[in-house]
């Protein structure tokens, strides 16, 4: 039996802050194997009406960060549409606070509906001002300049609203001191460290004496453990032993995954590899299992919050009953992913059920069939897509379109993995 060896995509987050961070820092930055996908190139696309010079995100390539300093950004000639990326809406809005010009953000009909006071309440604070012309989301225009410094308690564990506080302290060049509930992912604190940036860390806490500037850099991005999660789950689920996913970013602020594969009894072997930019990498090796049903808890869930929907249908495939506590932050995802996930679990034969905060599934050896409706939000899409390959499944996905915002090539790899891929 063949063995296939993957590499899923750049690193969704590490490129996002890759981008935003060479388009501040003082020079040409170099990014190898950067995500292409459409939430990469809303970035992208974003920063350059900026005024930041990035050659194009053409797959397995190298891109070009034209650095433009701190506060180099232009003022933008139209609206920002930050299309379906809640990660290029947050952090710009904390990039843009600290400079001196007015700009005006949209989205997508998903983004458009996702909270963002999470973020400009705490940049008020530092002078920044925001006219909300929907409520609590967007559009909306920031009227950016001179900033104070912030102390400030995050009330939920939010990496977006952490970074886009610290470009802001970065730009604006004060200091920002930070506390979260639990540590959430610290890919931009590692990245700025790793760039001589002086941070103080202190368990979920992190502490940003302003710099002069930010110095130009080269980095390759890992493979993005988000999507491999979908790789694993369909690896785990089949018959191929075993399956190698290669490069795999492991940082363990992003590695709760794996922490629950373990105990739901998965063979996911990690081959630790060497780190780049302060990031650590590890070969997945990959046997088929058989599975017991998890019990999540919340001080987990910042760790593993993209992965629940595809936890969710292993759960589906598991021994019991599973359980995932504290996941009311899926309410504000892409789409309402609580609601969804139970929703669509019970349309293709799932005993299935979600509170204000807790997900429940009940796992069964039935075929899956049924109707998904997406809601266009692409964890949902490939989670449900993992699920059709399993033996017997007829799974008809409302759309397939949605994967590209975070892994174009998905149902090819997922074809290799399961030897079924279309939906
Ligand atoms: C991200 C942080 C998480 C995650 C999102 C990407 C990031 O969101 O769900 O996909 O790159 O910082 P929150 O920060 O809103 O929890």
């Amino acid at each position: 039996m063949t063995t296939p060896a993957l590499r899923p995509p750049g690193d969704k987050s590490i490129t996002h802050r890759a981008l935003i961070l060479g388009a501040l820092a003082s020079g040409k930055c170099v990014l190898e194997g950067p995500l292409t996908s459409l939430d990469a190139r809303s970035m992208a696309g974003v920063l350059r009406a900026l005024g930041v010079a990035i050659s194009p995100l053409r797959p397995g390539g190298t891109v070009t960060v034209a650095g433009r300093g701190l506060r180099g950004l232009r003022p933008p000639g139209a609206t920002l549409n930050c299309g379906n990326s809640g990660t290029t809406a947050r952090f710009l809005l904390g990039a843009l606070a600290g400079h001196p010009f007015r700009a005006r953000l949209t989205g997508d009909e998903s983004l458009r509906r996702r909270p963002m006071r999470r973020v400009t309440l705490p940049l008020a604070q530092m002078g920044a001002r925001f006219e909300e012309l929907h409520g609590d989301g967007l559009p909306l225009v920031v009227h950016g300049g001179a900033l104070t410094p912030l102390r400030y308690d995050l009330p939920v564990a939010a990496a977006q609203v952490k970074s886009a506080l610290l470009l802001a302290g970065l730009v604006g060049q004060v200091s920002v001191r930070l506390s979260e509930p639990a540590l959430s992912r610290d890919h931009t604190e590692r990245m700025l460290q790793a760039l001589g940036v002086p941070l103080e860390r202190a368990g979920a806490g992190v502490a940003f004496t302003p710099i002069e500037r930010l110095p130009p850099f080269r980095l390759r991005i890992p493979g993005d453990i988000s999507s491999a999660a979908f790789l694993v789950a369909a690896a785990l689920l089949g018959r191929q032993d075993p399956v190698v996913i290669r490069e795999v970013g492991v940082n363990p602020t992003r590695a709760g995954v794996l922490r629950v594969l373990e105990r739901m009894g998965a063979r996911v072997e990690p081959e630790p590899g060497q780190e780049m930019l302060g990031e650590p990498l590890a070969n997945l090796v990959v046997h088929p299992s058989s599975l017991q049903a998890c019990e999540v808890a919340a001080e987990e869930v910042p760790s593993l919050i993209d992965e629940i929907p595809v936890l969710a249908i292993l759960a589906s495939r598991a021994q019991g009953q599973s359980v995932f506590r504290g996941v009311a932050e899926l309410r504000v995802k892409e789409s309402d992913r609580l609601e969804l996930m139970a929703r669509n679990l019970r349309a293709v034969g799932v005993s299935a059920e979600a509170s204000a905060d807790t997900l429940w599934v009940n796992g069964s050896e039935a075929p899956p069939v049924g109707k998904v409706d997406t809601a266009r939000d692409h964890r949902l899409a490939m989670a449900f897509a993992v699920l059709g390959t399993v033996a017997g499944a007829r799974i008809r996905l409302s759309e397939t379109a949605s994967v590209a915002v975070s892994y174009p090539g998905f149902f090819g790899d997922l074809k290799r993995v399961a030897g079924k891929g279309s939906a």
